[in-house]
């Protein structure tokens, strides 16, 4: 059985602070890699920046920096925001490191060799702002401008000479492997979307620019500079050491299991991407998930309106687990979703201070006080308690194929209700008032709730990695039982140790 997995998150333009948007993908990217991780996998997670065209360029020279020493600055800001958002990628590429320059000029000749690349003239509109090109029928007029449709960005006619990919004879190869490939985009609507615009036909893309000089030069011809995209896509191999082909590092992980991307840029990954691995006789990734858009207070985050949440900020008042837990319990992974700070104080109450952190704190504290800080063994458990312990158990499965078919809301549901009856079971069996009588009883009680803290806490790592941490640790957990496999083992507990102390887990927030 193939163990490796191979997870990326698009490299976002450091053209300005990062912001929600790239916290959100980041964190969903993060979620699957560590489950896999959980699950035993040996996991590469990529992230990084992507430094290169004209929308950087630009930005640099309104700040009057080289574009080097701009994306220098800006880079680490996206590299510091990884640590904050507790991120556990195991690399961060740039665009501008040799081992990509390497590996995009090696598919650039690839490219040439098969025949897909010849040199014209492209007339047309692009925008910088999404650094894409737009057909006619994709503009419109908007206060004298032309803007694109879908996302609103100017346009500006360009007349260059420009080298061209053959886009147009893959269609038929593509529109097979989608329906050849049922995951091969998800969710499904995107899929859909992806299907009707090759349908149409595709025509032959641009890939490079000879107006400004920031970019990759065109092997033998450094009047061009490569397209962005092409560049910036193949960031996802050359952070595999591509085209050493023959290592282990690529042997292993490509092609990917599943970028990680908004739908803004999904005609890139699921077109464009394909496309250009048919041409240079590489496999194509396994999966494309385009989630949806965050929204702020249902409106879409803009300067000018003033509702841009900042993730750092967030993080600051209120925790990283706290603004990671909001993002995927609240938004639905596919769709659009609206944020507000209303909501997060909300859900930090009622799931997470009241629901699980609660349960941690007033189980840890009973047996502190009754059972000199250890967790008890258990004499017999009672239909009662396997009752409690099978619920949970007898859904691993389902759980595993919630993860892996990036439905995280079902997902995080389940896991909230196993919290919610744990509490239940605790106030139901009421563990003090058979102390006296039958203590025998009460440390089966105790065991079975620590068995279920242990199990959510492990269900609830991926997601939440700090304050599970601290849980399990708490219980005195070995690292290497912190996997999902363990959910079934009831002998993970050290019932001579006593447990760590625990701070509150979860500050209930003042409305
Ligand atoms: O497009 N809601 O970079 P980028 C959800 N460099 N996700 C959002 C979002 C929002 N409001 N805003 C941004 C690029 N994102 C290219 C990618 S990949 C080879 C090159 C996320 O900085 C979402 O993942 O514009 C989106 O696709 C990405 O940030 C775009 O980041
Ligand atoms: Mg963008």
């Amino acid at each position: 059985m193939n163990k490796n997995f191979y997870i990326t998150t698009p490299i976002y333009y450091p053209s300005g602070n990062p912001h929600m948007g790239h916290a959100y993908s980041s964190i969903i990217a993060d979620i699957f890699a560590r489950f896999k991780r959980l699950e035993g996998y040996n996991v590469l997670f990529l992230t990084g920046t992507d430094e290169h065209g004209l929308k950087i360029q630009r930005e640099a020279e309104k700040n009057q920096k080289s574009p080097k020493v701009f994306c220098d600055e800006l880079s680490e800001k996206f590299k510091e925001l990884t640590k904050i958002l507790n991120l556990s990628n195991d690399d961060f590429i740039r665009t501008t490191e040799d081992r990509h320059y390497k590996s995009v000029k090696d598919i650039w000749d690839r490219l040439v060799k098969s025949g897909d690349i010849y040199l014209d003239k492209y007339s047309g509109w692009y925008s910088v702002s999404d650094e894409a090109y737009y057909d006619e029928d994709e503009i419109e007029d908007s206060n004298g401008k032309k803007i694109s449709k879908t996302s609103g960005s100017t346009v500006d006619w360009v007349e260059e000479e420009s080298y061209f990919f053959k886009l147009s004879a893959w269609s038929k190869k593509l529109l097979k492997h989608y329906k050849e490939n049922k995951d091969f985009i998800l969710p499904v609507s995107r899929k859909n979307e992806v299907v009707k615009f090759v349908e149409k036909g595709l025509k032959d893309l641009s890939v490079s620019r000879t107006s400004f000089s920031w970019g990759i030069p065109v092997p033998k011809n450094k009047k061009h500079v490569i397209y962005v995209w092409l560049d910036a896509l193949t960031n996802y191999i050359s952070a595999l050491n591509f085209p050493d082909t023959t290592k282990e590092k690529y042997k292993n992980f490509w092609p990917a299991d599943i970028h990680i991307i908004g739908k803004d840029i999904l005609r890139f990954h699921a077109i464009y991407w394909p496309a250009f691995l048919l041409a240079a006789k590489l496999p194509l990734p396994k999966k494309i998930f385009g989630h949806g858009w965050i929204l702020s207070d249902d409106k879409k985050m803009s300067k000018s309106l003033g509702n841009i949440l900042d993730p750092i900020e967030i993080i600051d008042n209120y925790g990283v687990d706290q603004l990671r837990y909001y993002l995927v319990k609240e938004v639905s992974l596919g769709n659009d979703g609206s944020i507000s700070m209303e909501n997060l104080k909300n859900c930090i109450n009622n799931d997470l201070a009241n629901n699980y952190g609660n349960l941690c704190q007033r189980v840890f504290s009973f047996i502190k006080k009754n059972c000199s800080n250890k967790i008890p063994k258990a004499k017999k458990l009672k239909d009662v308690d396997l009752q409690l312990l099978n619920s949970l158990k007898n859904n691993v499965p389902t759980l595993i194929k919630l993860m892996n078919s990036q439905n995280l809301n079902e997902y995080i549901k389940l896991v909230v209700s196993y919290s919610f009856e744990a509490n239940k079971y605790f106030n139901d069996l009421e563990p003090w008032s058979v102390k006296k009588n039958d203590p025998e009883r009460m440390h089966t009680i105790l065991f079975t709730i620590s068995e279920q803290i242990k199990n959510i806490s492990i269900l609830l790592n991926s997601i939440i990695p700090v304050s599970t941490g601290k849980v399990l640790k708490t219980m005195n957990i070995k690292k290497e039982n912190i996997l999902i496999s363990e959910i079934d083992n009831l002998n993970c507990f050290d019932h001579d140790k006593k447990l760590k102390e625990l701070d509150i887990l979860f500050n209930k927030i003042e409305k």
